[in-house]
């Protein structure tokens, strides 16, 4: 059965990588949540998509500038008065303790290279102990190579926005077990080759029916979507089928 991440969260309908957006995409029935990281000032590994906080928050300025403490008085629900705070990854890892959901990690290094961000939150995988429920993904594939060089438990997967030429040997050469593609940019062929050679596909992000049709029928690992509720509907018609 092909597995639906949350990306960003349950992010159709919540403040994207938010607490709230993680708890409902779980009361939704996803199987795993997507989010992205970065790093404060002070260090922190804190979940947010941009490397500025402008976008999805009241604030301004790089998260890169900004001490943890600052950032947490940002209000990322900025469509609405109720306060959603920035969540550190450790807050999330918290939570992820008292259920059973996968975890994507997005690591947002490819533009800051936040030096030594691989490092923590490896740390923070094994303090939480969360090897076996934590995947790492990065458009930064330097990235997902040392993360495996650091810790080869703990699973990655490189992300790509073009289709390349047999995935699975790529992956296979970096260690990766399993590859994020855009879902527009792979064919059902290679990813079913893909599959047989022992390595996941989860494509992002899919949100239209027709799309997440398309990957529920070939069997595809699993799908990344900002609307898991809709996904679990569509996916309901194919469970029964051979
Ligand atoms: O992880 C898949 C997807 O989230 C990558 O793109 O920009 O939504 O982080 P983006
Ligand atoms: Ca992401």
């Amino acid at each position: 059965m092909t597995q639906i991440f949350a990306h960003r969260g349950y992010s159709a309908s919540f403040a994207e990588n938010t607490l709230r957006a993680f708890i409902e995409a779980e009361k939704a029935g996803a199987d795993g949540l997507e989010l992205d990281v970065q790093l404060t000032k002070d260090r922190e590994i804190v979940v947010i998509h941009d490397e500025k906080v402008d976008r999805t928050t009241n604030g301004t300025g790089f998260v890169k500038n900004l001490l943890y403490k600052d950032l947490r008085k940002l209000n990322a629900n900025k469509k609405s008065s109720k306060m959603e705070p920035i969540p550190a990854l450790s807050e999330v890892f918290e939570w992820l303790s008292t259920n059973k959901l996968l975890c994507n990690i997005e690591l947002k290094n490819g533009l800051i290279p936040y030096k030594g961000m691989e490092e923590k939150i490896i740390q923070l995988i094994h303090q939480y102990q969360l090897v076996d429920r934590i995947i790492i993904s990065s458009f930064n594939h330097y990235s997902i190579v040392y993360s495996y060089s650091l810790a080869p438990e703990i699973e990655t997967a490189p992300l790509f926005l073009e289709g390349i030429y047999m995935p699975w040997v790529y992956s296979q050469s970096i260690g990766a077990k399993g590859i994020h593609p855009k879902f527009s940019a792979i064919s059902d062929e290679i990813i079913k080759r893909t599959i047989e050679n022992g390595i996941a596909v989860r494509p992002y992000t899919v949100n239209k029916e027709v799309d997440l049709q398309r990957l529920f029928n070939i069997k595809c690992t699993a799908l990344i979507t900002d609307d898991p509720a809709k996904a679990l509907k569509i996916r309901k018609q194919y469970e029964k089928r051979p």
